[in-house]
């Protein structure tokens, strides 16, 4: 396997479960930033992210740990640690031991998905993880939608920066998604850890059509490297959010979710047979999200890059961005 010249511990928000799998009173394991984690969710319903190891003497609390009530009480000895991490009780003592703490991130349940913050200093989050609905702010939510359809490829060799890059990358969606034209970049802003970029895009027509008669295009927002949603216009109505977490030096899970618009109430069609479309449509989104992972798996990161003028601003604004995301190389750059 090659190593991947960024590193695989990047700062920021990263998917690691969807909601729906971890209902009350489970202990889910998972491997993130090649950390053994345990995510639970006590009674309340209130989900907590933690390493996986017990602090006393080391049993792993995904093997038979059990969710009492608020706390997640070890398998080993019973000892019990609350959603801070801290220990609460000691079953055959009379007081916890208020001096170690299990680590904890911070996590979001946003558009089904369970989101932790990551960051090799330990620093709080500083930027807020992207909604799929919200973050467009045009009043429309999961109800004008139909259920998210979903794609899990888990260790994937790539790196979350590969997927973000993919987002300047105007002259590939004519060779891998076979759109007639070349699409045309209308807004580049990487001023902030939330960047922004729009494009126009057909999928329609064949390859004498002119960019400026296009009307449709999308809207995507990147939170960091982890999290990217999208919203499309002019087009089937359709919303995408694409998820990449580092399990360890060398791989990836990949998460994508779409969702497909409702057509509006009372426009005399067939709800079935619209469903059905709908599906259908999301379906090919999906498919064509995958054409872009099998470049990804087998690429190897070039740096620097021989890049075609028209690429140059766009991949140069990207990568600069990407860099404060790496708190190792922006330590060095500044020192
Ligand atoms: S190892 Fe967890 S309580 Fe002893
Ligand atoms: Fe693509």
């Amino acid at each position: 396997m090659a190593k991947p010249p960024l590193s695989m511990k990047p700062t920021g928000w990263f998917q690691v479960a969807w909601s729906d799998e971890i209902g009350v009173g489970d202990v889910h394991r998972m491997t993130y930033f090649d950390q053994e984690m345990v995510a639970w969710r006590a009674e309340s319903g209130e989900l907590t992210v933690m390493n996986a190891y017990c602090e006393h003497l080391g049993a792993h609390l995904g093997y038979g740990g059990k969710v009492v009530g608020e706390v997640l009480q070890c398998p080993f000895h019973g000892w019990q640690w609350n959603s801070q991490g801290r220990n609460v009780c000691i079953p055959y003592q009379d007081r916890p031991n208020r001096g170690r703490r299990m680590r904890t991130y911070p996590v979001v349940e946003r558009n089904e998905s369970v989101y932790i913050w990551h960051d090799a200093q330990r620093r709080e989050p500083y930027f807020d993880a992207p909604d799929v609905f919200a973050s467009f702010e045009d009043g429309r939510g999961a109800g004008d939608y139909y259920p998210q359809q979903r794609l899990f490829r888990g260790g994937l060799e790539l790196h979350p920066q590969y997927v973000l890059e993919n987002g300047v990358d105007f002259a590939h969606f004519k060779f891998v998604h076979n759109t007639p034209i070349v699409p045309v970049f209308t807004r580049h802003d990487f001023a902030d850890p939330v960047s922004f970029v729009d494009f126009t895009i057909t999928f329609e027509g064949d390859d004498g059509q002119n960019i400026e008669d296009v009307n449709s295009g999308v809207e995507a927002i990147n939170g960091g490297l982890g999290i990217a949603v999208t919203k499309s216009w002019g087009m089937v109505d359709n919303r995408t959010i694409s998820a990449v977490t580092p399990v360890d030096e060398f791989t990836s899970d990949v998460r994508f979710m779409v969702y497909i618009g409702r057509p509006e109430t009372g426009a005399g069609k067939d709800p079935a047979r619209a469903e059905r479309k709908a599906a259908e449509f999301g379906r090919e989104v999906i498919r064509q999200f995958e054409q872009d992972i099998e470049i990804w798996r087998h690429q190897r990161y070039s740096d620097p890059p021989a890049l075609a003028p028209d690429e140059y601003e766009g991949f140069t604004a990207i990568r600069n961005w990407a860099t404060q995301f790496y708190p190792e190389l922006y330590a060095s750059q500044k020192g």
